[in-house]
């Protein structure tokens, strides 16, 4: 049964922000037993941003990716509705977005985070349009950033490698239905497998006083990688297939793919098995490595940027990672 909207949602704006701090490859191969000659083959991943020192944290990131994509339209923030942060790795586990809330003066906007990791992005970006599709807001800010350094294991060399920190933002906007710019979506999760990719609570006992309670701490990031390659390049095709195959769009119709930037070896992986060319897929991850939740946004940004987006053209846009979580999204470029 097909579910008529109120309302079309469309993207209307792009801001991205990364820390200053550039470490490249030969660097962490001081700290591990690694080389960029590996790094490169086995991921792509040249350098990534590093968010560094104190006070400086992964909601001042995602405030400045939000005012640039603000700015772009001139966009007064009182007119922002609902602002959606997709992170896994806030700075209060409360909730962050309602800081960036504060931060950019959005004071009639609803402010709560996702936590969906890698798939963030996605999972928010579905989120905001339904509130817009069911005719509920007309602006919604959608924001995915994570500094996935703070819960990185920096003696592991088989993640280390792999992670950078940065934010990037849209802007959703409704429209008519017939103009819409986010045209379908496919979501899936496998809890099942949930341990191939955590970042775990853990229990500690706190002898500091006689109640002796357990508390709560979080592990750092453990990963079997093997398993999340043969997953995302499983999973993400059959999500692709399954979105456009819904909304009876041709795969030869897109002009651009954007995965989560994870492993340039994935973006291949998925390039052959949907026989589409390499070259409709814009990568970043050489620059910025793994950066989870930001990753599709920072990329969207820059292409935008850069005029390689178009108005008019059609584009995926693919997330994948922990819990196990992914999705696809089918846009066309309105601006
Ligand atoms: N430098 C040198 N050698 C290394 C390194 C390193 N940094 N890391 C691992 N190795 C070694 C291993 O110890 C192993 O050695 P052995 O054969 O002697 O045991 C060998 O290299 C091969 O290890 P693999 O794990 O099989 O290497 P692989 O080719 O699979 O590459 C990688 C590892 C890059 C992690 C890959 O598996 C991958 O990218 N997986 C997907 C990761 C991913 O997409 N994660 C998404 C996260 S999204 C989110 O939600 C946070």
């Amino acid at each position: 049964m097909t579910l008529l909207s109120k309302q079309g949602a469309s993207i209307i704006a792009t801001g991205s922000a990364v820390p200053e701090l550039c470490i490249n490859n030969h660097e962490i191969s001081k700290v591990v037993e690694t080389s960029d000659e590996w790094i490169v083959s086995r991921t792509g991943i040249k350098e990534r941003r590093i968010l560094n020192g104190i006070n400086n944290s992964i909601t001042d990131l995602a405030t400045l990716a939000a005012i640039r994509a603000l700015n772009k339209i001139s966009m007064d923030p009182l007119e922002i509705d609902l602002i959606i942060l997709a992170t896994s790795s806030p700075n209060d586990l409360f909730g962050s977005a309602s800081q960036i809330q504060a931060n950019i003066g959005a004071y009639n906007a609803a402010a709560f985070d996702i936590t969906a990791a890698c798939s963030g992005f996605i999972v928010s970006l579905t989120t905001a349009t339904q509130f817009i599709e069911n005719g509920v807001y007309n602006n919604i800010l959608v924001i995915g950033a994570d500094a996935l350094s703070k819960w990185t294991d920096w003696s592991d060399r088989s993640t280390c490698i792999l992670f950078g920190d940065g934010a990037g933002a849209i802007i959703l906007q409704s429209c008519l239905p017939d103009d819409k710019g986010i045209l379908g979506f496919q979501l899936n999760t496998n809890g099942q497998k949930y341990n191939q990719l955590c970042l775990a609570y853990k229990d500690y006992y706190n002898t500091s006083n006689s109640l002796k309670i357990t508390q709560g701490a979080f592990n750092k990031i453990t990963m079997n990688g093997r398993e999340v390659y043969k997953f995302a390049v499983s999973q993400v095709p059959e999500s692709i297939e399954k979105c456009l195959y819904k909304l009876d769009i041709p795969i030869e119709e897109i002009n651009w793919i954007i995965l989560h930037q994870a492993n340039k070896r994935i973006l291949e992986a998925v390039a052959n098995k949907l026989i589409i060319n390499n070259n409709k897929f814009i990568s970043n991850l050489d620059k910025y490595g793994n950066t989870s939740a930001a990753s599709i946004p920072l990329v969207l940004d820059e292409a935008v940027g850069k005029q390689i987006i178009q108005r008019g053209q059609k584009i995926i846009i693919s997330g994948f990672g922990a819990g196990l979580t992914w999705g696809t999204i089918a846009i066309q470029w309105k601006y």
